[in-house]
C-alpha cells in the first residue's frame, strides 16, 4: 500500500509521539506501587506527546489550524484545514498501567473529516484512513463486521464525563443494549473503540459527550470501512455533538432502535 504524502506526515508525527508514550508507560508501571502514584508523571507524558505532534504537524503543514485536547484551539493561517489531536486517548488506562490506549490525529477539511490515524503503541497497531481510499490496519484493508443478528453482536461503550452527566439515563441504555446483544465492553479509549468498529472486532460503539479529538480519526476509519456514524437517535453527527453511535451497516438501525426504546421506559 502506497501512502499519500499527507498520510506519511500524519503517521510520522504519530509514531514519534507514540515512542515517548511507550517509554513513559514502562515508567508508569514502576510508579504504580509508589504512594504518590503516577498522576503528575502521566500528565507530563501527555503534554510532551501533544507538543511533539503539534511541532511535527506544524512543520509539515505550516498553515493548518489545531484543535488539541491539552492546548485548545489554535487558528491556522488558512481556515479550511484543522488537525484534531488527542495525544493520549485512554489516560485512565495509562495511569493504571493498563496496556490499552492510543494516539489519535484526524484532519478536518472544510468541515469534513478527510484523514485519520489511530495508533496503539503497545499492540503496535496502526489504523489509518483517508477519504475515498479505504481504511487499513498495518496495511491490511479493513471492513466492518457483516453480522446482522444483534443477539450475536458485541458492542463497546464508554463512561466518560459526558456519560456521567446522566448516569441513570445511560444505565437504561446499557441495560437495553446488554439484553439485546452478546455483550457490551467498556475498554477506555474511544479512538480505539471506533478503530475496532472499523476492524469488525466490535459491531458497534456508543458514547455521550465525546470531544472532536476523541473521535475525528475514528469517524473516518469507520466510514472508510463501510460503517455508519450518527448520533444516538440516528440523526446526523456533528463533531463534538452530544452523542455518537458508530456501527456496521447490518446493525446500525437496530442499535438506534434499541437506544430509542431505552428512553421510553
Ligand atoms: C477518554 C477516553 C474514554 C472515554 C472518555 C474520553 P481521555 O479520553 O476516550 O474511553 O470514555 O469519554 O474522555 O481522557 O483518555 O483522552
Ligand atoms: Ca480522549
Ligand atoms: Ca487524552
Amino acid at each position: 500500500m502506497i501512502r499519500s504524502p499527507l498520510m506519511t506526515v500524519m503517521v510520522d508525527a504519530v509514531m514519534r509521539a507514540a515512542k515517548g508514550l511507550r517509554r513513559d508507560f514502562g515508567e508508569v508501571e514502576n510508579l504504580q506501587v509508589s504512594r504518590k502514584g503516577p498522576g503528575d508523571f502521566v500528565s507530563t507524558a501527555d503534554h510532551k506527546a501533544e507538543a511533539m505532534l503539534h511541532d511535527a504537524l506544524l512543520k509539515a503543514r505550516p498553515d493548518f489550524g489545531f484543535v488539541m485536547e491539552e492546548g485548545g484551539v489554535v487558528e491556522g493561517k488558512e481556515s479550511a484545514h484543522r488537525w484534531h489531536i488527542d495525544p493520549l486517548d485512554g489516560t485512565t488506562n495509562f495511569l493504571h498501567g493498563m496496556p490499552h490506549f492510543s494516539v489519535s490525529v484526524g484532519l478536518e477539511r472544510d468541515g469534513q473529516i478527510v484523514a485519520g490515524v489511530v495508533y496503539d503503541p503497545i499492540k503496535d497497531e496502526l489504523f489509518i484512513a483517508e477519504k475515498g481510499k479505504g481504511a487499513f490496519l498495518n496495511n491490511r484493508r479493513l471492513r466492518v463486521s457483516a453480522r446482522t443478528d444483534l443477539m450475536e453482536c458485541m458492542v463497546s461503550t464508554g463512561v466518560g464525563t459526558g456519560t456521567k452527566r446522566d448516569l441513570p439515563g445511560y444505565m437504561k441504555e446499557f441495560l437495553h443494549v446488554t439484553a439485546r446483544t452478546a455483550g457490551v465492553r467498556c475498554l477506555g479509549s474511544a479512538a480505539l473503540d471506533l478503530a475496532y468498529v472499523a476492524a469488525g472486532r466490535v459491531d458497534g460503539f456508543w458514547e455521550a459527550g465525546l470531544s472532536s479529538w476523541d473521535v475525528a480519526a475514528g469517524i473516518i476509519l469507520v466510514r472508510e470501512a463501510g460503517g455508519f456514524i450518527s448520533d444516538a437517535s440516528g440523526g446526523d453527527y456533528s463533531l463534538g455533538g452530544s452523542s455518537l453511535l458508530a456501527a456496521s451497516a447490518g446493525v446500525h438501525a437496530q442499535l438506534v432502535k434499541t437506544l430509542k426504546e431505552s428512553r421510553t421506559v
